[in-house]
């Protein structure tokens, strides 16, 4: 994979794909706040590398899924004032993506300026599934640029126009953000330093089938905590109350158990849980073992002796990779056990890799100190995805560079 410092870029026009598909909460008087920057902040190394290079710095992101329907709660506005506070440089904003307003800023940028195209996915082109609506979309994309440098690692796994076709076009590269999680996410498929431990958390677990049948065979230990650990607690036969279940996966589950058991690999779910009669801060809250939830409880939390647990089979762990929160940590009274994971790999001095946007939100939210992490992947499910074994479409091409 060809990387930034292959390219000519001096006085050129780059067309840099980044992911700012960050999260949005309402702020005053109807604004738009973003809560969590971090993905903006991951793609200030090539950003400003471009920059300090002469280059003209396109950048083309989305936000959430627009579907083709352009929409004022998902412009890109929010995310270009705060690239702007981040880089120290004013930053253009393309009121449309390929058009004649988008054209005209791009033909009056000089070396060293920075314009943010609208959100790609206003046009429904990006993710349509025929090849030459895409083909179509980046041709346009392509003939705004000389370069094309791929640094948006969310969204690596996608088969879209301003990911994979416009590759095809340009002159191509990575960019340091994909650049780095592409060489961190490798060599854990490669070979991880051992014992290799992974907890893996988050609402679904049929978001996470292929990533566990995938890891099965190459971990020491797998945890299982968040939402999707009440399918496995009903699996192993355990009654959960109202907490999240897929009954349609229980099955599945037990497969993936017995898949575990076979494989010598220490399958470990929680203990004991945190339990509310409600979804809600407010609600009455109890600890009670995994295997005695009653009838209109719900588990929102790992519980104590399942975090001290975790925490263990961190601490002598040589390799970490953390992906999903272990409760509804963005309330307070269920955010113990994800604050015990965090907590756990920060202190440890394995190679540790936090993946998901949740995971990578949680230590921040929980004023954690991201230095004390060995990797905090942006990828979402590009980072499930590179761990399942999959090839991803956005890097499969710029290996073909
Ligand atoms: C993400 O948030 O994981 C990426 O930006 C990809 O978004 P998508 O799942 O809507 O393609």
């Amino acid at each position: 994979m060809k990387s930034l410092d292959d390219l000519e870029v001096a006085g050129r026009t780059v067309l840099v794909r980044s992911d700012f598909n960050v999260p949005l909460a309402e702020g005053a008087h109807g604004t738009r706040v973003i809560t969590d920057d971090g993905r903006i902040r991951a793609s200030l190394p090539t950003l400003t590398h471009l920059m300090q290079a002469g280059a003209k710095v396109v950048v083309v992101a989305h936000l959430g899924r627009p579907k083709g329907h352009p929409s004022a709660e998902l412009s890109l506005g929010p995310v270009a004032a705060r690239l702007s506070e981040l880089l120290g440089a004013p930053v253009g904003l393309g009121a449309d993506i390929t058009g004649p307003q988008a054209r005209a800023m791009v033909a009056a940028m000089e070396p060293g300026d920075v314009v943010l195209l609208e959100n790609i996915r206003f046009d429904a082109r990006e993710t349509s599934k025929d090849p030459r609506e895409r083909a179509a979309l980046a041709a346009e994309l392509a003939s705004l640029a000389d370069v094309y440098v791929c640094d948006g690692f969310g969204v690596v796994h996608r088969e879209q126009a301003s990911v994979t076709d416009i590759a095809r076009l340009l002159p191509s590269a990575a960019g340091r953000l994909v650049h780095k999680e592409a060489s961190v996410f490798a060599d854990l498929l490669a070979e991880p330093a051992r014992p290799y431990v992974v907890i893996l958390g988050g609402s679904k677990v049929s978001d996470k089938l292929g990533v566990i049948g995938n890891l099965i065979d190459r971990v020491d230990r797998l945890l299982i905590g968040g939402g999707m650990a009440f399918t496995f607690l009903a699996a192993a036969g355990h009654p959960v109350g109202d907490s999240l279940l897929e009954a349609d996966q229980i099955d599945t589950v037990k497969g993936l158990i017995e898949q575990a058991r076979a494989s010598g690999v220490a399958l470990l779910i929680p203990v004991d849980v945190v339990i509310a009669d409600a979804f809600s801060a407010d609600a009455a809250i109890q600890v009670v073992p995994a295997d005695a939830i009653p009838d209109g409880w719900r588990g929102l939390d790992i519980g104590p002796k399942t975090a001290v647990l975790f925490a263990e089979q961190i601490a002598d762990a040589a390799t970490v990779v953390w992906n999903g929160p272990m409760g509804v940590f963005e309330m307070a009274p269920f955010a113990a056990g994800t604050r015990a994971v965090a907590e756990a790999l920060a202190a440890s001095n394995a190679m540790t890799v936090v993946g998901g946007g949740d995971s990578a939100a949680a230590i921040r939210l929980l004023g954690l100190d991201e230095a004390d992490f060995g990797h905090i992947s942006t990828g979402g499910g590009a980072s499930l995805e590179f761990l399942e074994g999959k090839t991803l479409p956005g890097i499969a091409i710029l290996e073909e560079h």
